[in-house]
């Protein structure tokens, strides 16, 4: 048989990126402002507070938690690009404190120039994922397409009462969040041939921990606001929080958990365009110690794939989740606090 080179997935791609449920902050914007038909009272979060995930409920026990996510290939080898792609989709659902139950995949393949065996792979990886989630695999659909590109969309459920939004944060609460950050840096680094290959093996891990511990077990805490941190980066979302809570969020740098090698990368200048965009995005609501430079400030704002959950909760409660947490193996941290003052804005020290 002829032995071929394998084929380097990122370097089919024009342009990567994962936002969370809709894109790019541009194209968000837009998304945001569909007309609404008629308001319907079941629909408990729809688009306009920047959720992770619609809920909608169907009964006074139950509610349908809904996400969609897809991107181009972040990684070469096709069976992790597929378990990223499902543990990133999955965690829109964990985010709203909900519990997946199905997915549907959506596969976008040049069926004429790449052989089949990687989109099986592909399927493979994202199965096995989904397997670990709990998660029954009900149908998807397929087209032809130039790039590959790979997501799905994922249903669960929960309780109507027991929905974790954006909203909800208040002045007081510690801010848990349950991975490093650095994921957009490292993954531009990875496409220019710059990591080793126990770094392009540590953040697959890390892309492809399901937020599933995590979301278990701030279960049975009072958390007053969740979401999980994607493509909008860590400032992105946790002003999301911030304007849908009105409140006031204080970010402690030195204690937001990096990869290793994140600054030596930024400084050598592998920073995302997405990185940078939403770093523009957030420049109005975010203020920085004047001291820290333009790198440490793109880290923060870092365009992340499939990241951890971002969690407000009540201070007392605060280090006992962190405990339960690092105890079953989740890397978590207290990475800051919410104030009432500064409503609207975060606050870098
Ligand atoms: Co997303
Ligand atoms: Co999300």
């Amino acid at each position: 048989m002829e032995k071929t080179e394998p084929v380097k997935l990122t370097s089919l791609t024009t342009k990567g990126g994962c936002g969370c449920k809709i894109g790019p902050a541009d194209l968000a914007e837009v998304l945001r402002n569909l007309p609404i038909a008629t308001p319907n009272p079941n629909l408990l979060v729809g688009l306009d507070t920047s959720d992770d995930a619609g809920v909608y409920k169907l009964t006074d026990e139950i509610a349908m938690v809904q996400t969609l996510d897809f991107f181009t290939p972040i990684v070469d080898d096709p069976y992790d690009f597929g378990q990223i792609a499902a543990t990133n989709a999955i965690s829109d659902i964990y985010a709203m404190g909900g519990t997946p139950i199905t997915a549907l995949n959506i596969v976008a393949f040049p069926i004429a120039t790449l052989d089949k065996k990687i989109l099986s792979e592909i399927l493979r990886g994202s199965g096995d994922k989904l397997t670990e989630a709990g998660v029954t695999l009900v149908g998807g659909h397929s087209i032809d397409d130039q790039e590959p590109k790979f997501g799905l969309a994922v249903t669960g459920t929960v309780h109507p009462d027991k929905v974790r939004t954006n909203a909800g944060a208040q002045p007081g609460d510690k801010i848990l969040l349950t991975k490093p950050i650095g994921v957009g840096i490292y993954t531009t680094s990875l496409k220019n041939g710059l990591l080793s290959k126990d770094e392009i093996v540590y953040v697959t891990k890390v892309m492809t921990t399901l937020n599933k511990t995590a979301a278990e077990t701030m279960a049975s805490y009072d958390v007053h606001a969740a979401t999980d941190v994607t493509g909008f980066g860590l400032l992105g979302h946790a002003s999301e929080i911030a304007k849908a809570s009105g409140v006031g969020i204080r970010i402690i740098a030195n204690q937001v958990p990096t990869l290793p090698r994140t600054k030596e990368l930024a400084d050598a200048g592998k920073v995302p365009g997405g990185t940078k965009n939403n770093f523009a995005h957030v420049a109005d609501v975010v203020s920085y110690p004047e001291t820290m430079d333009q790198s440490d400030r793109w880290i923060l704002c870092d365009a992340v794939t499939s990241g951890g959950l971002l969690i407000a909760l009540p201070e007392v409660q605060a280090d006992r989740l962190l405990g339960e947490l690092q105890h079953k193996g989740v890397d978590a941290r207290i990475i800051g606090e919410v104030t009432e003052e500064n409503s609207g804005r975060i606050t870098v020290e």
